[in-house]
């Protein structure tokens, strides 16, 4: 599949590892594009592991250590990767005998990894997915990054909104022989959405609007649209969205849902309204659906899924009558009496930007005299006699 944009990024981290002793964190949202990056480096030899869902032991280091190709002469110390590596045993010395202290079998491991390293140099050693990162590769990776060998260099990929690994730490603990950098990929651009959409479709529509640019949402929607099926969410994207929505506190996910109801970003009280969350609760159920990426803070406040396809996936899986407990709620006067309703801080929103009622209406799919109902109350309540004096209110 060809590969799009992504140049100064794909020089910054090829020049960056030309200086090895290297450790270099590349961050970005699920589907954003970090393993493809990594696949497009040419010229640098990388050993690549995985972490896993299931975190076995050593995932991510075994996986990356079994693809090598182990040179004679080896420490005797690499010996103690025989059982972890039984791929190539017969190439490795000998198991050296087993010790009584598992901390100091451990420590044998850890050096084991680093010797076997430093007899494959130069090479990157990456290690993919962080967040899925198992108890033992975390123990590893800040003694492997303390003592990084010349012409090694280590590579870590992870979704910031899952990460559970101290990556700060990680870097302020490095010893000064070791240089680092930090990558955090964004969505493409409009541009580079097209041109990607145009490799993948004959005859694309413009897939920005609902994919915002996000490689992993163009590429499943393409592979969507060039089955013939028009409406929907990708599968792929779809069920990985909703095992995100599995994995939220309940409350959270409630206020996900309303979100998507909503459709237009809004504000935590309406929100929290036609969610049915108590106020109180509401932002730390906003804070927690923010940082598992599902939802996305505007810089004026309001909340939105943060992508149009995502948000497809998520109302979809609404049961129907949650669904129409959701959009009566839309439309119920919120306690205490004087405060707008969900809709109508809508309206009253759009109303601000200067919006027309039938521009509205088309907007939130009301009707003109709908809105018209709900500019006045909007009006009423706010106690301002014209809709001109909402402009600029926030
Ligand atoms: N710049 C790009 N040009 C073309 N295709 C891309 C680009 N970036 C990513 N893709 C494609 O988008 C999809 C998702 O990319 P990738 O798997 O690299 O994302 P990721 O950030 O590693 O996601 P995850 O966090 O789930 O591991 C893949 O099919 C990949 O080939
Ligand atoms: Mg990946």
């Amino acid at each position: 599949m060809p590969f799009v944009g992504r140049e100064r990024e794909l020089r910054l981290l090829a020049g960056t590892l030309n200086q090895p002793p290297v450790v270099v964190l590349v961050e970005g949202e699920a589907g954003v594009g970090k393993t493809r990056l990594l696949h497009e480096l040419i010229g640098h030899p990388l050993l690549i592991g995985n972490c896993h869902p299931m975190r076995f032991p050593y995932g991510p280091i075994v996986e990356a250590l079994r693809d090598a190709n182990p040179p004679g002469g080896l420490n005797p110390v690499t010996g103690a990767l025989r059982p972890l590596l039984p791929e190539y045993a017969h190439l490795l010395p000998p198991a050296p005998d087993p010790l009584q202290d598992p901390l100091a079998e451990r420590h044998r491991l850890f050096r084991a990894v680093l010797s076997l390293l430093e007899a494959l140099r130069p090479v990157t050693l990456v290690v993919e997915d962080l967040h899925w990162i198992d108890a033992d590769t975390r123990l590893l990776l800040p003694f492997l990054t303390r003592c990084l060998p010349e012409a090694v260099n280590l590579v870590l990929t992870y979704r910031p909104e899952d990460v559970c690994f101290p990556v700060a730490a990680l870097l302020a603990q490095l010893p000064p022989h070791v240089n680092h950098a930090e990558l955090a990929l964004a969505p493409l651009d409009a541009e580079e959405t097209a041109l990607l959409a145009k490799h993948l479709l004959r005859d694309p529509p413009d897939l920005w609007p609902m994919t915002r640019g996000l490689p992993f949402a163009i590429v499943e929607l393409a592979r969507m649209l060039a089955e013939g099926r028009t409406a929907g969410t990708p599968p792929a994207l779809r069920d990985a969205v909703l095992l995100r929505m599995d994995e939220l506190p309940v409350l959270a996910r409630r206020l996900v849902q309303a979100a998507a109801v909503l459709e237009e970003p809004a504000c935590e009280r309406s929100l929290a309204a036609v969610a049915g969350v108590p106020a109180e609760q509401a932002e730390r159920g906003l804070a927690e659906a923010v940082r598992r990426g599902l939802l996305t803070r505007c810089p004026d406040g309001l909340y939105g899924l943060r992508q149009p396809l995502a948000r497809q996936a998520v109302y979809d899986s609404i049961t129907p009558t949650v669904r129409r407990r959701l959009h009566r709620r839309i439309d119920t006067p919120a306690q205490p009496q004087g405060t707008l309703s969900p809709r109508e801080e809508q309206v009253r929103r759009l109303a601000a930007t200067g919006l027309t009622n039938r521009e509205i209406a088309e907007s939130l799919f009301l009707s003109p005299r709908t809105v018209e109902v709900h500019v006045a109350n909007a009006l009423r309540k706010l106690g301002l006699t014209s809709r001109r004096q909402l402009r600029g209110t926030t």
